[in-house]
């Protein structure tokens, strides 16, 4: 008989009774193991994958087969995962945790109220995503379908894409914040055939009205049948009654229980759209089998989760963020994940650590530029709540700045809690580079290292592969099982974007720098995607609003460096001849961009310039534009191919003046 060695056993032993299994591949608890596995992951991509996804998730028909295609060659054949696999995602999510977890809470709801409170057990939660998937089926939604839902924080949304995952139907949610021009967009775009609703949200004390933006978004033709509104507020909400449908009246009425439809690995899940370079926002496809043992094992690894933690994500369900960290990710590891509705400043600065002393929050997750914004309030908002239960403490959507990780780590986590700075992106599914909790080292400002499966590479502007130390253009080098598979109905645009910088490359748009130890620091984007508050907005789509208007006859669109969002949005714009610019017209602007976009589409500074700076081919030269936001105006490179070079001057010297009023 041959023995096992001690520490096997002992290490064994630590993993069983706390933490969720994650098959031979095993935990990450110190870098000896991080480098191995890691290592054996790139080694043997299928077997290192298969292996995660056959321990973590139920499948129907277990997956022989790992990756087919490759980056070379996407355009011809969309990557798939699994694809000789049968699953339908909510059996991980829900009925897999009945055996151990029937009665442990699923979803632990933080309304906009201080305390109000809903709990919604394994049980309870399995049983409402049942009535409410009987309900889209009665409501004529079968499988392939496309569910626009367009809620605020409520469970009900996350029962809402649940619902549409058991029966086959794909979702996509629109943040509540969009405009219903956006709304209106994203539903013909996907060719919705139901819209999931309700009657207000609530944030920070205010009410927003999704079912008027939701009316007039499908007023007219449509291709939307019905509307599911659920009721929130009870506040006053006009009625179709050929289209609209209570949710209290008629998903109580349906049957408990729903038989999960069996789906293919590659069936799509959701599409989720985003801002990206360029035009309007692209329409993600996510699939079944690879995005939720992606999320699965990337929530389990990075945050180290255990069963009694209670794991918090303050994102919203609308922004991938909430699809991956708040819903599918932790349900699928059979964890309790709080669902917040309010904002961080509501009633005052310490309301996220008033519900982390409230809930006894072990995990903690949110977007650098609210911890800036927090840490600007001041300690005592803090100090006053007790933070003793927090263990591990996450940021994602934007680069976060030493100062504001220090103040992380040493203020909220009194210097002895993990802090992990995710990257990764709509398009990745899940967290592509991060520290590990409880086994990576960190220092403030750095993403750190790849996860298992990830091989970055860091290229010249002209393809050349940047190795050790230096600064480049970030790229994935080998498929992950999480990555978007297309783009709704434009798989060239998919192409193009992100494979059609670099040959058989993934392109993320993002600058990064390694230094001599080999970690990672991103810069954040290249490309015209400015990340303001963590949300991902497209220079273009700004633009077009500015153009559109009778006053403008040309605009150019930039980020600049913000110190509590992270981007500020700076817009050049280019009158008539025959009109004036004052600050009306800037507010108009603002107005018209909230309008169009949504409530968080805000220009912060606006630059009238005599005209654009453009080569001789008539190019706009952003980087003109990019500098000056930034303030570097004495860095701006080669002009002499501009058409014009004095307009350079003017551009600068207007935005002396504005840069330094804003200060
Ligand atoms: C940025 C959010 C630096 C990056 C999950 C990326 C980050 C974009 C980080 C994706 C981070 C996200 N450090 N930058 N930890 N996390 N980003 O699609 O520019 O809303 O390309 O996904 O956010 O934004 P998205």
């Amino acid at each position: 008989m041959s023995e096992t060695p001690l520490l096997d056993i002992m290490e064994a032993l630590r993993e069983v009774p706390s933490r969720v299994s994650m098959g031979s591949t095993g935990r990450i608890t110190d870098m000896t193991k991080y480098h191995s596995i890691h290592g054996n992951s790139i080694i043997d991509i299928d077997s290192f994958w298969l292996d995660v996804t056959n321990s973590m998730i139920t499948w129907r028909k277990a997956p022989t087969i790992g990756l087919k295609g490759s980056f070379g060659d996407v355009s011809n054949r969309p990557l798939s995962w699994f694809e000789d696999g049968t699953l339908n995602v909510t059996e991980s999510c829900l009925d897999s945790n009945l055996k151990t977890r029937a009665e442990k809470t699923a979803i632990l709801w933080e309304g906009d109220e201080p305390g109000e409170t809903r709990r919604i057990s394994y049980s309870e939660l399995l049983e409402l995503v049942c009535r409410a998937a009987n309900a889209l089926k009665s409501l004529g939604v079968e499988k392939g379908d496309r569910v626009i839902i367009y809620m605020g924080m409520v469970p009900e949304a996350a029962v809402a894409m649940l619902a549409c995952a058991r029966i086959g139907a794909v979702h996509s949610v629109v943040f509540g914040g969009f405009s219903a021009e956006s709304l209106r967009d994203r539903v013909i775009d996907c060719d919705a055939k139901l819209v999931i609703t309700q009657d207000e949200g609530m944030r920070g004390g205010k009410k927003i009205p999704l079912k008027e933006v939701c009316d007039e978004a499908l007023d007219g033709d449509s291709s939307v049948k019905g509307v599911l509104v659920y009721r929130r507020t009870g506040g006053p909400v006009n009625w179709n009654p050929v289209r609209d449908v209570w949710w209290h009246d008629f998903v109580p009425l349906q049957p408990s229980e729903c038989h999960p439809k069996e789906c293919n690995a590659e069936d799509p899940l959701f599409i989720l759209y985003t801002s990206g370079s360029t035009g309007k926002p692209k329409g993600l496809v996510h699939t079944c089998g690879g995005y939720i043992t992606y999320t699965s094992y990337t929530h389990a690894t990075v945050f180290d989760i255990r069963e009694d933690d209670v794991y918090a994500c303050v994102a919203d369900v609308g922004w991938i963020t909430g699809h991956s960290y708040i819903v599918y990710g932790p349900l699928a590891n059979g964890a309790t994940t709080l669902m917040f509705e309010s904002i961080p400043t509501y009633p005052d600065a310490g309301r996220y650590w008033e519900v982390v002393a409230r809930h006894g929050v072990t995990i903690f997750y949110t977007a650098p530029t609210a911890i800036r914004a927090l840490a600007a309030a001041g300690d005592r908002f803090v100090s006053v709540h007790d933070r003793s239960t927090l263990r591990v403490l996450g940021t994602v959507g934007e680069p976060i700045n030493p100062e504001a990780w220090n103040w992380y780590y040493d203020v909220v986590g009194e210097g002895r809690c993990n802090v992990v700075d995710t990257w990764w992106q709509t398009e990745t599914g899940g967290i592509c580079i991060s520290p590990i909790a409880q086994a990576t080292p960190t220092i403030g400002g750095s993403a750190t290292l790849p996860l298992p499966g990830i091989v970055p590479q860091l290229n010249d502007s002209e393809g050349r592969e940047i190795t050790g130390e230096g600064e480049g253009l970030l790229c994935i080098k080998y498929p992950w099982p999480g990555q978007a598979r297309t783009v709704w109905r434009d798989h060239s645009r998919f192409v193009s974007t992100y494979f059609g910088h670099f040959p058989g490359l993934y392109f993320t748009g993002d600058g990064c720098k390694r230094d001599k130890r080999g970690y990672l620091w991103i810069t954040g984007r290249i490309d015209d995607v400015i990340n303001v508050s963590g949300h991902r907005m497209g220079t273009a789509e700004f633009e077009s609003v500015l153009v559109s208007h009778s006053a403008v006859s040309e605009a150019g669109v930039v980020g600049f460096p913000h110190p509590i969002k992270g981007s500020g949005v700076y817009a050049y714009v280019v009158t008539q001849p025959s009109e004036e610019w004052n600050q009306d017209l800037s507010e108009e602007l603002n107005l018209l961009c909230r309008k169009r976009i949504g409530a968080h589409a805000k220009i912060d500074l606006f630059q009238h310039i005599p005209g654009l700076p453009k080569t001789r081919s008539g190019k706009v030269m952003r980087r003109i534009l990019r500098k000056v936001a930034e303030g570097e105006m004495d860095s701006l490179g080669d002009i002499s191919t501009l058409a014009d070079p004095s307009v350079v001057g003017a551009i600068k010297d207007g935005a002396k003046k504005i840069l330094y009023q804003s200060d």
